[in-house]
């Protein structure tokens, strides 16, 4: 029998417990092993009331974003063996508040993206959809950006996140750029002015550590630098 992990797993129920502790558990390892198999197995044969989200399985809903070793991670994308050791610590995603166990509340970081109306306005004189297609130049510069999950690993890595509750974040940012970009939507100039402030994009350190934890491979660090050179050009009457 190969040896099991060793799992550390943060509890905290607000309505109960004064202060978070930690909960250690012994979990037999399989082949192709995913943290959401460890999470899983804890609750259906450790301890039932341990609480945490996911659905879809595979990479694509977002849901279930936790704090592993370190670094914050997709349970279901996140192999055991990748991690290279039997000790394993899981938590919360820093930077949210928590609602229980490994459950965050997603409205703080959602609020952001409703700051910067993260959908298409078209333009009134265009009376049919405008396609944009996948091989102009338009659409292969956003292209990576558009994978957005929700996941919130950018938000909570983000150093400025940690220490100023207003500032906009990684992910909103990003979403706020792919518009801003594109040609056809009609308030892009409102929602320049919407990110073009101390707590959008100047707040921004270009640090990369939103970069580092997408689980798609996105930097929003880029768009971000991308949106300070529009907000330059805006300054300058540039930006139309
Ligand atoms: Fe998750 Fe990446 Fe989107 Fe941030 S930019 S919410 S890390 S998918
Ligand atoms: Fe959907 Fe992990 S369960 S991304």
């Amino acid at each position: 029998m190969p040896e099991p992990l060793h799992v550390k797993v943060f509890r905290f129920n607000p309505e109960n417990d004064v202060a978070p502790t930690f909960d250690h558990f012994q979990v037999p390892v399989f082949d192709n092993m995913a943290i959401l198999d460890v999470v899983m197995h804890i609750q259906n044969y450790l301890d039932r009331s341990l609480s945490f989200r996911f659905s879809c399985r595979i990479g694509m809903c977002g849901s279930c974003a936790m704090y592993v070793n370190g670094r914050a991670r997709l349970a279901c994308r996140t192999q055991v063996s990748s991690l290279k050791t039997r000790a394993i610590t899981i938590m919360p995603l820093p930077n949210f508040p928590i609602i229980r166990d490994l459950v965050v509340d997603m409205e703080p970081f959602f609020d952001k993206w409703k700051k910067i109306r993260p959908y298409y306005v078209p333009k009134k004189e265009i009376d049919r959809p405008v396609t944009v297609q996948p091989d102009s130049n338009e659409r292969e510069f956003i292209d990576d950006m558009l994978d957005c999950i929700s996941c919130g690993c950018c938000y909570s890595a983000c150093s400025m996140v940690a220490t100023h509750k207003d500032y906009l974040g990684p992910a909103a940012l990003n979403r706020a750029y792919t518009l801003i970009a594109d040609k056809r939507d009609a308030i892009r100039v409102d929602r320049l002015k919407a990110v073009d402030r101390s707590y959008g994009v100047w707040r921004c350190h270009t640090q990369f550590n939103c970069a580092e934890v997408c689980p798609k491979n996105i930097v929003p660090t880029r768009s971000i630098q991308n949106l300070k050179r529009r907000c330059v050009l805006k300054k300058f009457g540039v930006f139309k």
